[in-house]
């Protein structure tokens, strides 16, 4: 059972969800799937009855509430029954200032509302060139996790490495076996007892030509689909994977 997530990032419309959800109405795979519109388009939520076909939210506030003008809390997204949200996408961390600081909040203020975090974390270019992505990594994985207690919690963790979002390029399957090992290794040491709440996806320029090599990977419990999750045949494609 794999997690299939789509994220559109500052895209989509009401009709291209409409377009969705006629898409998906006769959906009977067995995939997880995680649509993350923008949050204007959460609100149809309660029109969906679909199998294992679940909304999330693009971003959480790490406050509860107060004079954050723009902010969404996490007791917001579950009032209106959303249950996962992506947290610490690259794009954030790089242009809107999100630290793992705030990371680490937001994952405590999801798991306190019961919303499954969909964890984002992966190395730039130049730690790739240097070779110094495992470090960059387990950073990003300690001070995300940092005091946090996850008990019988699932938790999402994309690898997306940065050169790859939204260029075209992914990495070879050894390499994206080789860091869903190491962060499976790094998520044992910080939860030998739960390690097997966590489940590792890819994400960076998954399309409808690749997707089939990254989750035939055992070690790969789905992808986050940027660019080609906005397209509704190919993305139900990719959901409808098979091993
Ligand atoms: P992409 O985006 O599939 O367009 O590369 C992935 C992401 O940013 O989550």
């Amino acid at each position: 059972m794999k997690y299939i997530i789509a994220n559109w990032k500052l895209n989509g419309s009401k009709p291209l969800l409409n377009e969705f959800l006629n898409q998906f109405a006769t959906y009977n795979s067995h995939n997880y799937v995680v649509l993350c519109p923008p949050h204007l388009l959460l609100s149809d939520l309660d029109s969906i009855n679909i199998d294992n076909f679940f909304m999330g939210s693009q971003n959480v506030s790490e406050f509860t509430n107060g004079a954050f003008t723009g902010e969404i809390s996490a007791e917001m997204l579950a009032d209106n029954k959303i249950f996962y949200s992506i947290v610490g996408h690259s794009e954030r961390r790089t242009l809107l200032a999100e630290t793992n600081e705030k990371i680490n909040i937001k994952i405590k203020q999801l798991l306190s509302h019961n919303i499954t975090p969909i964890l984002c974390i992966g190395e730039n270019l130049e730690q790739r060139d240097a070779n110094t992505f495992k470090q960059a990594i387990d950073l990003q994985l300690e001070k995300a996790f940092k005091n946090i207690k996850i008990d019988d919690k699932t938790i999402i963790i994309a690898y997306e490495p940065i050169w790859s979002i939204g260029t075209g390029v992914i990495p070879e399957i050894s390499q994206i076996n080789e860091v869903h090992e190491f962060i499976k290794t790094i998520m044992k040491q910080l939860y030998p007892k739960n390690v097997n709440r966590f489940k590792i996806v890819y994400g960076g320029s998954v399309n409808l030509k690749n997707y089939q090599i990254i989750l035939s990977s055992s070690l790969v419990d789905g992808v986050l689909v940027g660019g080609a999750s906005l397209d509704s045949k190919s993305f139900y494609e990719i959901c409808n994977f098979k091993n």
